[in-house]
């Protein structure tokens, strides 16, 4: 099976990488952007930039994948929230020219989407089958570019994913410095500073307080089972247990053997919203739930103990 690979030098998408290569042999074609792998890479390239929609037609119809799996999308969520032609173009357009391609070439394609399609209300845990209902732009970029795919593309999946975490294989050795407001990166950046005994104040308001999140090799055997599936529809591809980032502070601290005495909630006086002026508006609650997915993949996601347990081994391993 031949499959062409947006993202690679991602979090998600190095993960897509190393999965497909040492565990399934898979031939992949991998989409170059703007950085460039510190990790060599054992596959062909090819040049792909989703601002530039040409440029995502060509890249399929020069590879003729069997499978597309679609992990590329901007790295500036924050602009998204202020440049909203920018955004369209990256998350829309973009969108709309590989589904179309995708069909015209008779490649599935599966479409990386988030969580953050919801988070506005509704009622969390989000099912499969619930009705988006995005808190920021991000998120309506992202159920405009579902809805896209599913319309357009006959053989399709989306696969929508929450809280990844987990070496970037493309870039081995990066360390995660700061919080972030979603909960992607997070127990990376714990990691990083417990293990160098610094304490863990984990924000409380303002941010993403509930999620689903997700070890990003896990996430790769998902996208992996889809793209080899014949199932259409909507997929979640995320950890199976919903936690705060407190308890995933914490939990982190335990799987990794560091003192759970560095990790407490931040006061309210050291909840400085002004930090995160400017930044887009992360829903409060952004949990989603697996059973449908698991039951139509026959396949058990990772728990938070499971995924960090794995995490700490592929640190001290270095493969998946
Ligand atoms: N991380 C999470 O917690 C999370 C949660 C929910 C959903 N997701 C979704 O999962 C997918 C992968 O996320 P990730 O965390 O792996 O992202 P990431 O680490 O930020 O990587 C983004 C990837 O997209 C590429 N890219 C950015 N702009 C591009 C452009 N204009 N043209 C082509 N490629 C471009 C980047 O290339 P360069 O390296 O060259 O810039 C990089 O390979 C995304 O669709 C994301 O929305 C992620």
């Amino acid at each position: 099976m031949k499959i062409l690979l947006t993202g690679g030098t991602g979090l998600v998408g190095s993960n897509v990488m190393k999965v497909a290569q040492e565990k399934y042999g898979v031939q992949l074609i991998a989409a170059l952007y703007h950085r460039r792998p510190k990790a060599a890479w054992k596959c062909e390239t090819v040049g792909l930039d989703l601002e530039d929609a040409a440029s995502v037609r060509s890249a399929v119809e020069s590879c003729r994948p069997d499978g597309v799996i679609h992990c590329a999308a901007p790295r500036d969520e924050d602009r998204l929230e202020i440049d909203h032609t920018w955004g369209w173009a990256v998350m829309v357009t973009a969108t709309r020219a590989l589904a179309e391609v995708c069909r015209e070439v008779g490649a599935r394609l599966v479409f990386v989407s988030s969580d953050w399609v919801f988070g506005n209300g509704g009622q969390p845990p989000y099912a499969e089958d619930s009705p988006p209902c995005p808190a920021n732009y991000f998120g309506f970029l992202k159920a405009v570019g579902e809805t896209l795919v599913s319309s357009l593309c006959p053989n399709y999946a989306i696969a929508r994913t929450a809280g990844v975490y987990g070496p970037n294989w493309s870039d081995p050795g990066y360390e995660q410095r700061e919080e972030g407001i979603g909960f992607g990166w997070l127990p990376n950046y714990f990691v990083y500073r417990l293990k160098r005994a610094e304490p863990v104040v984990v924000w409380t308001d303002y941010v993403n307080i509930w999620s689903t999140p997700s070890l990003a090799s896990d996430v790769a055997e998902g996208l992996l089972a889809l793209t080899g599936s014949d199932q259409q529809g909507i997929f979640h591809c995320c950890g199976r247990e919903e936690v705060t980032r407190l308890e995933l502070a914490q939990a982190t601290a335990e799987v990794f053997g560091f003192d759970r005495g560095l990790v407490r909630a931040a006061l309210p006086a050291e909840m400085d919203a002004s930090r995160l002026a400017g930044k887009l508006n992360a829903p409060g609650d952004s949990r989603l739930q697996v059973a449908a997915t698991e039951a139509r993949l026959k396949r058990r996601h990772l728990n938070i103990r499971e995924g960090l347990a794995e995490y700490r081994r592929q640190l001290e391993q270095g493969h998946v």
